[in-house]
């Protein structure tokens, strides 16, 4: 042994430690060196063949060889566990990702589509109007003056014109209520269109009534219009009849009653035969067989005067439907409030 082999085994040594790619060629290297029958033990094994003076220097030299070896294995295994934490730190970038919980629409959403979806494929087009609407258009162009006991139907929300009262008094027709229907956007879409036409309106209104399990102060009307030459109730009750049959089945069958709105003449109440018991009278349709879905009439002349219509010309009618009432059959919500109650527990169920 010479001072030569001892650094060949030192660079041999580093060079295998800097190779180790992983903890256990680590250790299986420091059992080679260091172990009972490793190099080391071998080297100095064969010191006492040595002449006394030579064995001093030659134990410094296995000696500083030997702090080499260990300081490069040490360095070489917090690398290495350095790489295994890192390892486990590990993202896989083709994991799919987390699924986040999706929103959903609310039931009376659902059922404004599917109203909508059907009369646009009888070539009605939907539009809309303002929730803020002024006296002319919530009353009096639907043939409702002033002091009319018509309005005592429809306890109005009024929105007194603020600052705007104390400078220009406004007059009444251009004072604001919240609407009571959404009849008044008849008026509006015929003052900018002309027959033939056919419209639905679906949308918020708003009654100062008491609320309880069937009325609330806000609900959801969908008004329809149908304008032409030559319409007559025979019009109304096929385009009816047939939206029934698509949204409840074709076994339903319609009624007309007669009743009183001011913006329609004749007018009547839209009864369906109840969904429940078929007909035969059940407690939801309070053992009559019927249900009742919506107001509805032909046209007042005055309502089409007051949009700029000529009234000897053209003939339509009108319906509106109470929606909440629609979405509560079909869904069997017993309570109108919740559906404005903003309850998830409620709308996580649809
Ligand atoms: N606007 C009426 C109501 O709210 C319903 C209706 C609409 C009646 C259209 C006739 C024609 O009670």
């Amino acid at each position: 042994m010479n001072l030569n082999d001892l650094n060949d085994l030192k660079e041999k040594a580093i060079r295998a430690i800097s190779e180790a790619v992983d903890l256990e060629a680590l250790e299986r290297l420091r059992v080679a060196y260091f172990g009972r029958k490793g190099k080391m033990a071998e080297i100095l094994s064969q010191l006492k063949n040595m002449a006394i003076q030579e064995r001093a220097k030659a134990g410094q030299e296995i000696n500083r060889l030997k702090k080499e070896i260990e300081a490069a294995m040490e360095s070489k295994k917090q690398e290495l566990f350095a790489w295994r934490d890192a390892a486990k730190e590990w993202i896989d970038v083709t994991m799919p990702g987390k699924k986040l919980p999706r929103g959903h629409l609310h039931p009376r959403t659902i059922i404004i589509r599917k109203m909508e979806e059907i009369f646009q494929s009888l070539g009605f087009s939907v539009v809309d109007g303002p929730e803020i609407e002024t006296d002319f258009y919530n009353f009096q162009a639907l043939n409702i003056p002033p002091d009319h006991p018509a309005r005592d139907m429809q306890a109005t929300f009024y929105i007194n014109g603020g600052d705007n009262k104390k400078e220009t008094p406004i007059s009444l027709s251009q004072n604001r209520v919240l609407r009571t229907q959404t009849s008044p956007v008849q008026v509006r879409y015929m003052e900018r269109h002309q027959p033939p036409l056919r419209i639905i309106v679906p949308g918020r209104v708003f009654r100062r009534d008491a609320t309880d399990a069937s009325h609330d102060c806000q609900f959801y009307q969908l008004e329809g219009l149908m304008v032409d030459k030559e319409i007559s109730v025979a019009n109304f009750k096929a385009v009816l009849l047939e939206f029934f049959k698509r949204f409840y089945g074709q076994s339903v069958k319609i009624r007309l009653r007669p009743s009183y709105f001011p913006f329609t003449e004749p007018s009547f109440e839209v009864d369906m035969s109840c969904t429940v018991c078929a007909g035969k009278g059940c407690r939801v349709c309070s053992h009559s067989g019927w249900l009742e879905t919506a107001g509805a009439g032909m046209v007042h002349p005055n309502v089409f005067l007051a949009a700029g219509y000529k009234p000897r010309l053209w003939q339509g009618f009108a319906f509106g439907f109470g929606i909440d009432r629609i979405v509560m059959m079909k869904y069997k919500i017993n309570d109108i409030r919740l559906l404005n109650s903003g309850d998830l527990r409620f709308l996580r169920q649809f």
